[in-house]
């Protein structure tokens, strides 16, 4: 007897980009923020009472699903608040699609849907991007389920929010729009989410890039009542604990600074885009924290390269996406370095 479930043991865990811990390193490789986070964050910190930890959290996170609700002008129990994005991902699979059922996504995109699918030992069903990363429009019957990646990962690219409202309202499953790198854009799907027609559309964001939290698992979604309930039904008891939520309400409580830092993010990726341009890449057109790029030279040797000095950025192997970098959107001085290290292997 096999001790663990067929399709644990068949699929292949998700591989997340390195953390490499090096003093004087360059880490342009899981799309960070190269900021602090609010320093409201601290302030909220410093009145923390450690002996209270001896408590459970609150186990629906009111004050930051409230705080949530505020900033969008929604009802709270729109608002369903994840360990991170991706705790939201494995639930969405859980919650609206069926075992067997079939997850539908662009490929390429975020490569975490596929692994959560398969541990939900459900189908996917990878639609390609067209030639130029642009996004084609799904058949209504395409999937049992559908994760809209906008803007998309790893190709930086987005869809226009009209194109992917004509998806929602004819598809028969439930759509999830992963706005991971919204703050960014310059435009996005939440009026989707909150419209007071939508049965079948929640709208998702996370801590982890523009609010600068990655470090402490913060996600959102927004949606009808009956798709949040459902997900509060089957989420962990105290899914959230009590530190991120302290540090979760400072934080969205602080929408000038994230967005100050959003612009600066922006003003740089703006500036790397023609300092790249310029030397013979070809950038895609950025809506994220990060560009998705092909070097004049080899890509792969590349990589190895930026690593050797301790410049880490992102690698996919693969027919599509090999002969491109992605490279987190990092501090000007940051920018500077990468920059000086690409002219002396001619890229
Ligand atoms: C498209 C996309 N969705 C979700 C996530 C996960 O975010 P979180 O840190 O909130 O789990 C990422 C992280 O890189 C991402 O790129």
């Amino acid at each position: 007897m096999s001790l663990i479930c067929k399709h644990v043991e068949a699929l292949e865990g998700y591989t997340p980009g390195e953390q490499p811990r090096f003093e004087g390193m360059i880490k342009l490789n899981t799309n960070e923020n190269p900021y602090p986070p609010s320093p409201k964050v601290g302030e909220a910190l410093a009145t923390v009472d450690w002996q209270k930890l001896r408590l459970y959290p609150d186990p629906v996170c009111q004050q930051v699903r409230l705080q949530i609700a505020k900033n969008l002008n929604c009802d709270p129990e729109q608002v369903f608040v994840g360990n991170g994005s991706d705790e939201i991902l494995a639930l969405f699979t859980r919650a609206f699609v069926e075992v067997g059922g079939a997850i539908g996504y662009f490929d390429p995109t975020y490569s975490l849907y596929s692994v959560l699918a398969a541990i939900r030992d459900a189908k996917v069903k990878p639609l390609p991007l067209n030639d130029d990363f642009t996004c084609p429009m799904p058949p209504a019957d395409f999937a049992d389920a559908f994760i809209w990646t906008n803007p998309n990962a790893p190709t930086s690219v987005m869809a226009a929010p009209e194109t992917i409202a004509t998806f929602a309202k004819t598809f028969k499953g439930v759509v999830l729009i992963d706005e991971a790198y919204a703050d960014f854009a310059p435009a996005n799907c939440m009026a989707l989410a909150t419209a007071p027609d939508n049965q079948n559309t929640v709208v998702m964001r996370t801590l982890s890039k523009s609010f600068s939290l990655a470090g402490v698992r913060l996600g959102y979604c927004v949606g009808p009542k009956r798709l949040i309930e459902a997900l509060y039904k089957i989420k962990d008891s105290y899914n959230m604990d009590a530190l991120a939520q302290v540090i979760g309400l400072a934080a969205l409580s602080d929408l000038p600074y994230m967005q100050a830092n959003a612009q600066r993010i922006i003003d740089t990726r703006t500036a790397l885009t023609a300092a790249l341009e310029a030397r013979g890449w070809e950038v895609l057109p950025s809506a994220t924290n990060f560009l998705f790029a092909k070097p004049p030279v080899a890509a792969a040797e590349l990589f190895a390269a930026l690593r050797a000095e301790h410049i880490f950025v992102r690698y996919f192997p693969g027919p599509k996406t090999g002969a491109y970098l992605r490279i987190t959107i990092g501090t000007p001085e940051e920018v500077a370095r990468l920059l000086d290290v690409l002219a002396r292997y001619q890229a």
